[in-house]
């Protein structure tokens, strides 16, 4: 078996940039709390718990004088209010593509735009999105939801319309999105706000997918991202949704000649290795972990 591993596979820059800001305040001796839990990762939760970090699901459960951390999803405005008003010191840790989306539906709302946001509404960064849009905006998940939403909202002829995305949301399915949309308006502005580090992990993903005979994915299962990369791979190659190494047996990739390995944003690399070890593991000592790297082109 040849094992080739995508090169943006795991952390992405956002996340990174939230796990390492928890860690540099529990090693300077802080009461930390995160507003939901930090990444989508049990692995890394649970390490960033047993070093003294605790979640909390309201800003008001964090006690006095701890430091309450955002995550990369960002919180509405409103949340950002209610956290200014505790005795609490707020470490803000989001994403700068995502705080992006706030200012861009801001504005667009203050200038007089309809918002729509392509995005899954019950997804905490759609939810903080929903909470910067100054005016009326509304979510669809996918183009059959937007083309069935149309008629329902009726917006009258000359409404200006401005469309942004959730940075996970799926590339293609934006694609479709837009083809709607402009047919459909004629004053839409689009905001293309999927993150870089999704659009080109998606891609590699698919790339590899069809290169492969079988694709790991690897997550959290309530990782919206790694949720759309087995969507990518599944339209192409057998695939395998695995949160550790241990979800995977020798079963799942009995036969495989190609192995093709992804992982989500919120995926630490530490989980990619071990899942490589097993693979090697399986290979029966054929392959090392050190050869079966993402510099090997089959
Ligand atoms: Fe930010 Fe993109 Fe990650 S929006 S949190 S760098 S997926």
């Amino acid at each position: 078996m040849k094992i080739k591993v995508a090169k943006s596979a795991g952390f992405c820059f956002g996340v990174n940039r939230a796990v390492t800001l928890v860690k540099n305040l529990l090693k300077d001796g802080k009461q930390v709390c995160t507003l939901g839990p930090i990444i989508h990762n049990p692995q890394t939760l649970a390490h960033l718990e047993a070093l003294g970090a605790q979640v909390v699901e309201q800003p008001e459960q964090a006690p006095a004088g701890s430091t309450l951390v955002i995550r990369s999803h960002g919180v509405s405005r409103s949340v950002e209010d209610r956290i200014r008003r505790l005795p609490v010191v707020c470490a803000d840790a989001t994403c700068p593509f995502v705080e992006k989306i706030h200012r861009i539906v801001a504005q667009e709302g203050q200038t007089g735009s309809t918002i729509l946001i392509a995005g899954n509404p019950a997804h905490p960064e759609v939810q903080g999105i929903l909470g910067h849009c100054a005016g009326p905006a509304y979510v669809f998940s996918s183009a059959e939801e937007l083309q069935n939403s149309i008629a329902m909202w009726n917006f009258p002829q000359k409404t200006a319309i401005s469309v942004v995305a959730q940075t996970t949301f799926s590339v293609a399915e934006w694609r479709n999105c837009l083809q709607i949309l402009k047919r459909v308006y004629t004053n839409v502005k689009i905001f293309d706000t999927i993150c870089n580090a999704t659009a080109s992990r998606q891609s590699e993903a698919e790339s590899l997918a069809l290169a492969c005979d079988a694709m790991v994915v690897l997550g959290g299962r309530q990782s919206s991202n790694t949720a759309k990369l087995y969507e990518v791979c599944s339209r192409h190659t057998r695939t395998i949704f695995a949160q550790s190494a241990a979800e995977i047996s020798r079963e799942d990739v009995a036969g495989v000649h190609h192995l093709g390995i992804t992982a989500g944003a919120s995926t630490p690399a530490s989980i990619i290795k071990e899942v490589l070890v097993t693979m090697a593991e399986i290979n029966e000592g054929v392959r090392s972990p050190e050869t079966a790297d993402s510099g090997d082109n089959f």
